[in-house]
């Protein structure tokens, strides 16, 4: 990726939220594209951009939020809208007198925006869009459906051969979504991981809180990097970090606030009487996964060296970040019960209809590897839709009716 500015899946989203409610935010994490997008978005009428990290505006915004926020456009950005909480009430007021839609567009990169102030204040008039770093698929040059909206409904499209190597997908775990570090070398995008982890855990959590324990919160997102795509153990946690696990759920909470990390729930089914309750720990992006977990290329490249929760965790991110934006709305679980039958991932359609996802970083697919996807078809009946296991190897082979081991890119190569 070189200076290019790469179109972003979720504009037509943000644009089509403006056209029919009065406010609209595009939350997400640090350095996702927040401000970039708002600054390139076709807006349809007259607009402009102001941001409260210059500190002139944060000071007149605060001072009187009414008269900063009336300018004669039809749509008013406010980029780094949490800074100044004033805000949102005289945004209330403003669009009670005047309810035209996408008159207002906040940015922000924490759930702050979502938090009991605003969400009162703007409750009726507000949609709250996520942007994440890249998905692979906004990576790649391609115009069709995405992989989430062609499972549930013509999975036999999704079986093709892939070009995608070994060496690839490596670079893949390595870089992650972030622009900035995709548009690094390896040692350069080191020194920039770093400085993310360092700004991101000072300052969005002090933003959200005054955690006396600050210094063990960069600590605390190592840990979920090592574990990451595991079931969450708060208080294993708890024990390698010597504090309580009530802290460790608190401050988890704060990481998934920032973005940092996801928790994909478990699934709650009567499928089976002994589900797992746990969730699932999700670092947001893999390449910073891979930077905490301080993994290389010639260190993944070792025989022997585990790449399964990496991989993993660039498949549920992916999934992730593609729904933020498909036309395609479904919720994401993962499923384990104690007799050891486990799918990594779980997709659940509005109308019950299920796609189970399993991943593997194997290149040699094989029947025994089905086991739970195929316990899901079997008690799901007409509800599952499809069963894939995503690993290493290039060909796509079906495993039976509704199932098929697939190459992972399949995620973001489909409908090319
Ligand atoms: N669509 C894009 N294509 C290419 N590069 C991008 C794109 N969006 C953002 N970038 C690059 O990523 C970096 C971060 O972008 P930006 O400042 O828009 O993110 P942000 O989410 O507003 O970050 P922050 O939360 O720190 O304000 C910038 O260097 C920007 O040039
Ligand atoms: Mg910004």
């Amino acid at each position: 990726m070189g200076d290019d500015i790469f179109p972003r899946s979720v504009a037509h989203r943000a644009l089509e939220a403006l056209s029919d409610t009065p406010v609209v935010v595009v939350n997400g994490p640090r350095q996702a594209g927040k401000t970039t997008l708002v600054r390139s978005l076709p807006y349809p009428g007259t607009s402009l951009v102001v941001t409260l990290d210059d500190s002139a505006a944060r000071a007149a915004a605060g001072y009187d939020p009414r008269a900063f926020i009336e300018r004669s456009v039809d749509t008013l950005v406010i980029d780094e809208a949490q800074l100044e909480p004033g805000l949102f009430r005289a945004i209330k007021a403003s669009v009670d007198q005047d309810r035209r839609p996408g008159r207002f567009l906040l940015t922000g990169s924490s759930r702050l925006l979502a938090a009991p102030d605003m969400a009162d204040a703007l409750v009726g008039r507000v949609e709250t869009l996520d942007l994440w770093p890249f998905a692979e698929r906004e990576l790649v040059d391609a115009d069709g459906p995405a992989f989430i909206d062609v499972v549930f409904d013509q999975p036999a499209a999704l079986l093709h051969r892939s070009a995608v190597t070994r060496a690839d997908l490596t670079d893949r775990l390595l870089r992650g979504g972030f622009p900035e570090a995709a548009r690094r070398r390896p040692p350069r995008r080191r020194a920039w991981f770093d400085g993310y982890v360092r700004t991101t855990t000072e300052r969005v959590i002090r933003e959200l809180a005054d955690l006396e324990r600050l210094a063990e919160t960069p600590r605390l997102l190592q840990l979920c990097a090592a574990r990451t795509a595991t079931e969450l153990n708060t208080s294993a946690i708890a024990g390698e970090l010597g504090i309580p696990a009530r802290t460790v759920s608190s401050y988890l909470a704060h990481l998934t606030t920032a973005f940092l990390v996801r928790l994909i729930p478990a699934w709650s089914t009567n499928l089976s009487a002994k589900v797992v309750r746990r969730p699932k720990l999700v670092v947001a992006d893999v390449g910073l996964a891979a930077h905490l977990q301080g993994v290389t290329g010639a260190s993944l490249a070792r025989f022997g060296t585990t790449r399964g929760p990496l991989v993993e965790t660039l498949v549920a991110t992916e999934l992730l970040r593609q729904l933020s934006w498909s036309e395609t709305v479904a919720t994401i679980w993962h499923f384990r019960d104690r007799s050891g039958i486990e799918v990594d991932l779980v997709l659940e359609y509005p109308d019950g209809r299920v796609v189970g996802v399993e991943v593997k970083a194997t290149s040699t697919p094989r029947g025994a590897h089905f086991k739970g996807l195929r316990f899901l078809a079997e008690r799901l009946g007409d509800r599952f839709a499809f069963g894939c296991l995503l690993t290493s190897a290039p060909e796509a082979t079906p495993f039976g009716p509704k199932m098929a081991a697939l190459p992972i890119s399949t995620l973001w190569e489909v409908g090319d």
